[in-house]
């Protein structure tokens, strides 16, 4: 299949033309930030796990944005070779890629348990950007200066790094299992940044703020509409959510800052154990191994 070129007649935008790739773009705060970056004249590839909302939602963002270089890719992130298929198609369609905005995630009140080892959290926030960004690295690479941001939480800070009981065959707990899927992005941004050190390929975290979404609605049952309405009275709107992936993915001030955790429009402090490089390493070594991720490794 021919290449896309790009074409964009918003000359003086920093996305004009740059190719950006948003996972989780069906809804939320992944919906909102596609939707602006196409808007700013990105050629955008939106990441969705449903074709028909999917295909819906390209048709709502060119027509909001007015842009029509919006196209868009299937994989569902509790299925790893959906992953290595999506990561395929997209080096088939493009050569380049300029940003990767890793921000689908998912919470769950009850534990799923999963073929990989881990539980479908860790899974789908985690292991799944995981290997997307790795198998993408060659395009970023030739596309620098380049950009990964990873959609984290302040929800972090309320767990540890328990490498012995990633599956939660014991204790079980929603929000303890989200807090470590997050804990986990900070970890794999910081050593992501190390290992891209000179390549022009910058990566951050960021935490979008607490924000009544369908994240909070999908897996709590019949109480689900009720708490995201109530979450609803006291949060930000998913418009003021998606303001810091935004800024990260297109403002020249964070121009070649790698490895940094922004809330707002400021690196801030993540937790003490997401700066344990020990932690970090054996995160990637056992993330590697549980994605059978085999000759794209970086060092
Ligand atoms: N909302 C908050 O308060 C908050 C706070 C801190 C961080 N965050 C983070 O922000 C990011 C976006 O969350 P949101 O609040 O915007 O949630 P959301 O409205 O539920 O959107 C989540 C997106 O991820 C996709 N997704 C979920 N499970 C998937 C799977 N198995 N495979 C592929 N895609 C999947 C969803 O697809 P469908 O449309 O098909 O469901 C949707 O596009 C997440 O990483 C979340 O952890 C949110």
């Amino acid at each position: 299949m021919e290449k896309k070129q790009i074409i964009s007649k918003h000359g003086s935008s920093p996305l004009a033309g740059k190719v950006c790739l948003v996972t989780g773009a069906t809804a939320g705060i992944g919906k909102i930030t596609a939707t602006a970056l196409a808007a700013q004249g990105a050629t955008l590839v939106i990441h969705g796990r449903n074709r028909q909302k999917t295909e819906a939602t390209v048709d709502e963002i060119r027509t909001k944005s007015g842009n029509d270089q919006v196209s868009c890719l299937l994989a569902d992130f509790s299925d790893l070779d959906q992953v290595r298929d999506m990561a395929k198609t997209f080096q088939e369609r493009f050569e380049n890629l300029h940003l990767l905005l890793n921000n689908a995630g998912a919470f769950f009140n009850k534990r799923i348990p999963t073929p990989y080892g881990v539980e479908l959290t860790f899974l789908v926030n985690h292991l799944a950007p995981f290997l997307l960004t790795n198998l993408l690295l060659d395009p970023l690479k030739d596309s620098a200066p380049s950009r990964v941001i990873n959609v984290s939480s302040e929800a972090h800070r309320q767990d540890q790094m328990d490498f012995e009981n990633l599956d939660f065959k014991k204790g079980y707990f929603g929000i303890k299992a989200y807090a470590r899927s997050k804990l986990a992005n900070i970890l794999f941004t910081y050593e992501l940044a190390r290992r891209l050190d000179g390549t022009g390929v910058v990566c951050n975290a960021v935490h979008p703020g607490h924000i009544a979404t369908d994240i909070w609605k999908t897996n709590f049952g019949l109480i689900g509409p009720e708490l995201k309405r109530i979450m609803g009275l006291f949060s930000l709107t998913p418009e003021e959510g998606a303001e810091n992936s935004i800024y990260l993915a297109s403002s020249p001030k964070v121009e070649g800052i790698s490895g940094k955790y922004f809330d707002k429009t400021e690196p801030t402090l993540s937790s003490d154990v997401s700066y344990d490089d020990e932690v970090s390493r054996a995160l990637w070594d056992l993330s590697a191994e549980l994605t059978s991720l085999t000759g794209n490794q970086i060092e």
